[in-house]
């Protein structure tokens, strides 16, 4: 397995830290255009080989996609990240033009490669990715779900005091603080509903709080996040590369699915070694269907942003 990771930021390294300690594949490209940045993460990673008992290859070049020919999955990080105040969406104009150069060159050189998208505004990205790419729909993948479901996890840990792991919580809908949707009725701690353990209050809190979960932490560290961020992509290509088919919620091409057509975002699929499989139907009630239609049509604003861009 060839494993290519684009943007050495953050998010880009800690996405290739967790996926040389799981030894993922055996060889690791990160890509960055910031002159000997990649090359310099690569080798401080590549360093905590024998610390960590890992033997994948770690490689960092300065834009020479051709070090990246023949990846099976090629995971992009690249673009500006939010700074405190700003919301996903506004990083379009700047990320549009870098995540389309960023599909080209890459698909140059892996022509088979799944892409894992996670620069922001993600669905965008997700949704330019496929259009400007023409790949088939399953091999395009936006990472945002899983990370919100990490986040939905956590806060309500806090209110259960239990394992994380005994959990299963999952955030649908688009990866933007007000149009992503945690599903609290479908919520369980060992499959017994939180709804018998939590008020529904708190469980409004829990899913408040979820929903700003990144805003919280751009406004604590200045940036936006990336140890949750970077482990939720690995997460992803882990369950690819290994063929797991795990269920996990990420943004796709809707055909129909969920009420909605010609979009991409985040909904239950199975992630397997040709990307994503299928689409689960989690046969949402009339409340959350109607939270689902209108965070489409702000996901849907946001990708007619992309028309009026290239039209200028
Ligand atoms: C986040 O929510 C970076 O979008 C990512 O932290």
């Amino acid at each position: 397995m060839k494993i290519t990771v684009v943007g050495a930021g953050a998010v880009g390294a800690t996405c290739a830290d967790n996926i040389a300690r799981r030894e993922l594949a055996e060889e690791l490209v990160l890509v960055d255009i910031k002159e000997g940045f990649a090359e310099g993460k690569a080798l401080d990673i590549s360093q905590t080989s024998s610390l960590c008992g890992f033997d994948t290859r770690v490689i960092g070049v300065t834009n020479d996609y051709s070090k990246t020919a023949n990846s099976d999955v090629c995971v992009i990080t690249s673009g500006i990240p939010r700074k405190p105040g700003m919301t996903r969406e506004e990083l379009i104009g700047t990320n549009a033009k870098i995540v389309e150069g960023v599909c080209k060159s890459l698909l140059e050189y892996s022509p088979n490669a799944i892409i894992v998208v996670i620069s922001n505004p993600m669905d965008t990205m997700t949704y330019l990715a496929l259009k400007s790419t023409g790949l088939p729909k399953n091999r395009i993948i936006g990472m945002g779900g899983i990370l919100d479901s990490a986040r939905f996890k956590t806060y309500l840990q806090k209110e259960l005091n239990c394992s994380q792991n005994d959990l299963h919580a999952v955030v649908i809908g688009g990866h933007g603080d007000t149009t992503m949707i945690p599903l609290t009725r479908l919520a369980t701690i060992n499959g017994t509903p939180v709804s018998n353990m939590l008020s529904a209050d708190t469980l409004k809190q829990v899913a408040a709080d979820t929903m700003v979960g990144g805003a919280t932490l751009t406004k604590l560290l200045g940036t936006s996040a990336w140890y949750a961020p970077g482990a939720a992509g690995a997460a992803l290509v882990e369950s690819i590369v290994r063929n797991e088919r795990k269920v996990f919620p990420c943004c796709v091409y809707l055909d129909g699915e969920y009420g909605q057509k010609d979009i991409c975002m985040g909904v239950p699929v199975v992630i397997g070694k040709n990307g994503w499989e299928q689409i689960i139907d989690y046969k949402l009630n009339a409340e959350e269907q109607e939270a689902f239609n209108k965070s489409a049509e702000a996901v849907r604003n946001m990708n007619n942003v992309l028309e009026t861009m290239a039209a200028q």
